[in-house]
């Protein structure tokens, strides 16, 4: 088996020297990597499922973050992050037009310096109100709600990965209709009005309709299910479904098939809640509900609803670490369902380019970002793949060349992709380059299910991760292309 790595190969000059030996070899070798490894048994959560082109996450309690086996548990597992209070209209509008972030922004900002994506929850919902706008009632509560959503959607704005712009408005029971609620009686239209000011805010964010009692197909996810078709025909803008999955000892049969319907209207499906009682049944439940996320493709991340037992607002031990920290057989059945999925998801990767946007490039194979090496400003420093932590050096804008093909330009330096030294040859190193038009600056990108492949105009060639690496500060080079998942990019939109 031959053993050479992609850091032997750099340390030997492969940038001029080895396209010969690569063109023979590498082309194996990349596909026998790959191939060896269809999915990795990753050891964690959330990199198990960013293999898979998902993410895992939980909610977070601001008040345990000090506990330091509690907040290490989520920054080892988990890769998305929910609010589990601090971001609800009680915590960030307690007085009316008086904002309050403090609570919410310890959260994100440990979310984000630790590589981690926030869901936001939850713009408007009839519990949790703060006590001045529970005693509005008509267009004085309209208004109120609707300068609630555009003013947080704004602050938060680039931070969150998908809002829960709406929670909770359906009623339970056979009716299939809405909600009793003051926020109800200022008129039908005001989830619609909810999500035209989130989109209007933060243009960058998936925004979420979220509920309970919808894992089936029942009458209350088949009003949901017409209101998101209803808002899909109308082109209000609606991106996901949350299914908040509080679940007991039982798991609807068609719970696959209810995340299938909603996709196929043209939404992503997030799991958001995910809790299953204690109890014979608990670990199994778990692991159908992650099968059945994984075999639908725009179903898009799960999010459990704490970390241990103990952080939970139920009594019935219904999470995957037990309150000493330790895992549960449901999360071993989880990680197991997890690392023997399918990939898909397209998490996040957005299915055309806007040139006004700045995007994460998350690779496919390792989920690792596009990344400027050790934050480089200057010409010819290389290109490598990193964990994703979204920051400057990890954005990049698209300007179009014409023809399909673009430059892409780094946020951090201002400088475009480049294979160096115009090279043609397989293995030839990306670098950045103060911008000069060339065709080994251009890029043709081709979006397939949420994954793009980049071209070089100049080689013909493909960008990619060397050698499938999954490793931090893997070369980025261009090779001859075959669709591997190391050559394929998520477009996640961050700003
Ligand atoms: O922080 C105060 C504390 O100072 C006070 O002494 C104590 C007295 O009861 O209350 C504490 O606040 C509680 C808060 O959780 C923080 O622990 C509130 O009473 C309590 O109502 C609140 O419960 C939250 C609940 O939403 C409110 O409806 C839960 O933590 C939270 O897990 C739960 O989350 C909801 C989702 O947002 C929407 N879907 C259902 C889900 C479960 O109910």
């Amino acid at each position: 088996m031959m053993r050479t790595t992609p850091a032997q190969l750099h340390q030997n000059g492969w940038r001029r020297q080895a396209a010969a030996l690569v063109a023979v070899t590498g082309l194996v070798l990349t596909m026998l990597v790959a191939l060896a490894n269809p999915a990795q048994a990753a050891s964690t959560l959330g990199a198990s499922a960013a293999e898979k082109g998902r993410y895992f996450g939980t909610a977070i309690a601001a008040g345990r973050m000090s506990d330091s086996t509690y907040i290490g548990i989520a920054n080892r597992e988990f890769n998305m992050i929910t609010a589990e209070n601090e971001m609800k209209w009680d915590a960030t509008e307690p007085s009316q037009n008086s904002f309050s972030y403090s609570r919410g922004d310890q959260i994100v900002n440990w979310a984000r310096n630790n590589g981690k994506q926030v869901r936001g929850h939850a713009l408007l919902w009839h519990a949790q109100m703060p006590g001045w706008a529970q005693n509005l009632s008509g267009s004085a509560l309209r208004n109120a709600a609707i300068n609630h959503v555009t003013k947080v959607a704004t602050y938060y704005r680039g931070k969150v990965h998908s809002w829960d712009v709406v929670n909770e408005a359906f009623a339970d029971g056979g009716s299939g209709g809405r909600r009793d609620s003051s926020l109800q009686r200022t008129g039908n239209d005001w989830i619609e009005a909810a999500f035209r000011a989130a989109r209007a805010a933060d243009p960058g964010a998936k925004l979420c309709y979220n509920d309970y009692n919808t894992d089936g197909i029942n009458a209350k996810s088949t009003g949901i299910y017409n209101m998101v078709r209803d808002f899909k025909a109308r082109g209000v803008p609606i991106d996901c479904v949350g299914l908040q999955s509080h679940l007991g000892t039982s798991i609807a049969s068609d719970y696959q098939a209810n995340i299938q319907r909603f996709a196929d209207l043209g939404v992503d499906v997030q799991i958001t809640e995910l809790d299953v009682q204690q109890g014979s049944n608990q670990a199994n439940i778990y692991q159908t509900v992650t099968r059945a996320c994984l075999a639908v493709a725009r179903c898009t991340g799960i999010t459990v609803w704490g970390v241990r037992d103990t952080d939970s607002w139920r009594s019935d031990n219904p999470l995957l670490f037990d309150g000493s920290g330790n895992k549960k057989a449901a999360y071993t059945s989880v990680l197991n369902a997890l690392n023997a999925g399918s990939g898909g998801g397209g998490d996040g990767g957005s299915t055309s380019i806007d040139t006004g946007a700045w995007y994460v490039l998350v690779n496919r194979n390792s989920g690792k970002a596009l990344d400027v090496y050790n934050l480089a400003t200057n010409d010819g420093a290389r290109i490598t793949q990193w964990s994703r932590n979204n920051g400057n050096q990890q954005q990049w804008q698209f300007t179009s060349s014409g023809d399909g093909y673009y430059e892409i330009r780094s946020r951090l330096s201002g400088k475009n992709l480049d294979v160096s030294g115009r090279s043609t040859a397989d293995g030839g190193a990306i670098v950045q380059w103060t911008d000069n038009n060339g065709a080994n600056q251009q890029w043709r990108a081709t979006i397939t299910n949420g994954y793009a492949t980049l071209i070089s105009r100049h080689s013909g060639k493909a960008l990619e991760v060397q050698g499938a690496s999954t490793a931090d500060g893997a070369n980025i080079v261009q090779y001859t292309s075959w669709n591997g998942a190391n050559q394929q990019w998520q477009l996640v939109r961050v700003g």
